[in-house]
């Protein structure tokens, strides 16, 4: 690809997330997004997912067990001249740390929020990890055809408990049954809201922020309402201000139905204008390296194996970030130094995977794997050596200590644990004097996933003995004396050697911190 033609691809990429807690619409808004994109022609083929007729993200059998999503997983489709890349998060209750490190791989993300319900916990969490990578984080207030809270509430929720600044993009004109269309404060139009009828009918406004031409609603006392609340808004509220956009410190916010279809288009058009380019990334060596930049660079960010449990395969996840990805090239793995060959690689449709001819800064492949990458691994073409930046290790919450079943078998066992600790699925840690193995996860979905694969992908049952959860902290091993442990925390070494106590809860954290003054503690986020 010429240089040219890269820049013009590199300037089409919208690489982002949809983060939500469960049931507060996800998977509707992404399935309105892929009808929008003319990828699956019918409501309802996402939902299917279930009856395996949408089978990108239900590559486990626990996924169908439980109904839910556990893999992170990735389409792409092209929309009003843009080449989109949606990264899937499982934001079911027991999400785990792939969920986390997808947002690492994304150049914004989108919030979708029931506004029944407000900010929920998964969200926050998420929205954290956003937060902490600086990206420009949309907010979605969906199920605007049900009756939810005041929107100036749910503003002052979002400022409140995320400590983000909020600009209303629009304003509902009703809600729930009374719902009547949008103020669209961007455009500057009314969206009328007809539950039955297929399309939507845009008014615009005219200088004075009226509907320009006489309309039934001037009639009606909610219009003389929305114009109150926007008056309130345009004066009270904060400028659309595109640097805090930027940076995450300011989140446009959308009111809308993804169920309805309401709202949705202009959501994703306008997010579309706003949502960032693919960036530069920083290497360790403090240099950044520019998406357009000719050389291939990319690092992996997610390793998922036996997605298809008839081809025993091992995918890597790579992100994209700089030159063009063709089938076959070359590249050299930083971390072992070793030159490969990437011929066998994949890229992820929404219906199926297709084999990749070529892809962009932004974009997202699969390479299967023998075993060659871990998480975090940068690749790249070039006699200069690239690594980008470490991805964070996330605090695990969470923690389990795990046996063999059968004795017998320990070494199906310690090939399982050791492959799946590499894959990071979960956290391995040891305790320090009996050396027993003790796995720590983000979330309880991690262990069951764990135990599931040890028996199916390595022959081990294992037993888990819950140990709940706990605060895990790092300690510098020159200030450690194993007298420290108590029966308040238990004291453990990670996979590095490195010790940490596993607090039993916020009081006995602190009463450490006052009995050891002097020693500092860690947690790694
Ligand atoms: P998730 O991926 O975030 O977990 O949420 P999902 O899209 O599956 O939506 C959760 C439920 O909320 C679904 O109902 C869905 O139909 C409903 N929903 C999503 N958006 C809207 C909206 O804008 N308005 C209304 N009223 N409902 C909405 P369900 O009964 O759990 O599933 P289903 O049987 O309808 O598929």
């Amino acid at each position: 690809m010429n240089k040219e033609k890269l820049n013009e691809a590199v300037r089409s990429r919208r690489t982002f997330a949809i983060i939500s807690h469960p049931d507060a619409g996800k998977t509707t808004i992404t399935e309105q997004m892929l009808l929008l994109g003319g990828v699956v022609r019918q409501a309802g083929t996402v939902k299917g997912r279930k009856t395996g007729k949408f089978a990108t993200s239900d590559w486990m059998e626990i996924e169908k067990q439980r109904g839910i999503s556990v893999t992170s997983s990735v389409m792409q489709f092209d929309y009003n001249g843009k080449r989109i890349n949606i990264l899937d998060t499982p934001g079911h209750e027991d999400f785990s740390e792939d969920t986390y490190r997808t947002l690492m791989a994304v150049d914004s993300a989108i919030m979708v929020i029931d506004s029944a319900k407000g900010i929920e916990p998964q969200t926050k969490k998420l929205f954290q990890i956003c937060k902490m990578r600086g990206i420009p984080i949309f907010t979605f207030m969906n199920k605007l055809d049900r009756d939810g809270r005041e929107p100036l509430d749910l503003l002052a929720e979002l400022e409140d408990v995320l400590g983000v600044e909020t600009y209303p993009m629009n304003w509902p004109i009703g809600m729930g049954k009374g719902l009547q269309g949008l103020y669209d404060r961007y455009n500057q139009q009314v969206a009328l809201y007809h539950p039955d009828a297929d399309g939507q009918q845009y008014l615009p406004l005219n200088e004075d922020g009226d509907i320009a031409e006489e309309n039934s609603l001037h009639q009606e006392s909610i219009w003389r309402d929305t114009l109150d609340e926007i008056d309130l808004i345009n004066a009270a509220g904060n400028e659309l201000d595109q640097e805090k956009i930027k940076t995450g410190d300011l989140t446009p916010v959308f009111f809308g139905s993804a169920l309805a279809n309401f709202g949705v288009e202009t959501f994703l058009k306008t997010y579309l204008d706003y949502a960032p380019q693919p960036a530069e990334h920083e290497t360790k060596s403090n240099r950044f390296v520019e998406p357009t930049d000719e050389i291939f660079s990319g690092f992996v960010f997610k390793i998922q194996a036996n997605m298809d449990p008839k081809h025993r395969d091992r995918i890597a996840f790579v992100r994209i970030c700089s030159g063009t990805f063709e089938r076959g090239m070359d590249v050299s793995l930083q971390r072992t130094d070793k030159k490969l060959r990437l011929s066998n690689s994949t890229q992820f449709m929404a219906e199926e995977r297709e084999n990749v001819q070529t892809a962009v800064a932004g974009d997202i492949i699969g390479l299967y794997d023998t075993g060659n990458f871990q998480i975090g691994d940068t690749i790249y073409t070039g006699k200069e050596a690239i690594q980008f930046q470490d991805l964070p290790q996330f605090t695990p919450e969470l923690f389990v200590r795990v046996n063999a079943k059968n004795v017998m078998k320990q070494k199906s066992f310690h090939k399982g644990i050791q492959q799946l600790v590499q894959e990071g699925a979960v956290q391995l840690f040891r305790s320090y004097t009996a050396n027993d193995y003790i796995l720590g996860a983000v979330g309880q979905l991690q262990f069951e996933v764990f135990e599931f694969r040890m028996k199916n992908e390595y022959n081990s049952e294992v037993t888990m003995e819950p140990l709940g959860s706990k605060i895990a902290r790092w300690i510098d091993p020159e200030q450690l004396d194993e007298k420290m442990a108590s029966s308040r925390n238990i004291l453990v070494k990670d996979s590095h050697d490195m010790p940490l106590f596993l607090f039993e809860n916020q009081f006995s954290e602190n009463w450490f911190i006052q009995k050891y003054p002097d020693v500092k503690l860690a947690a790694k986020l």
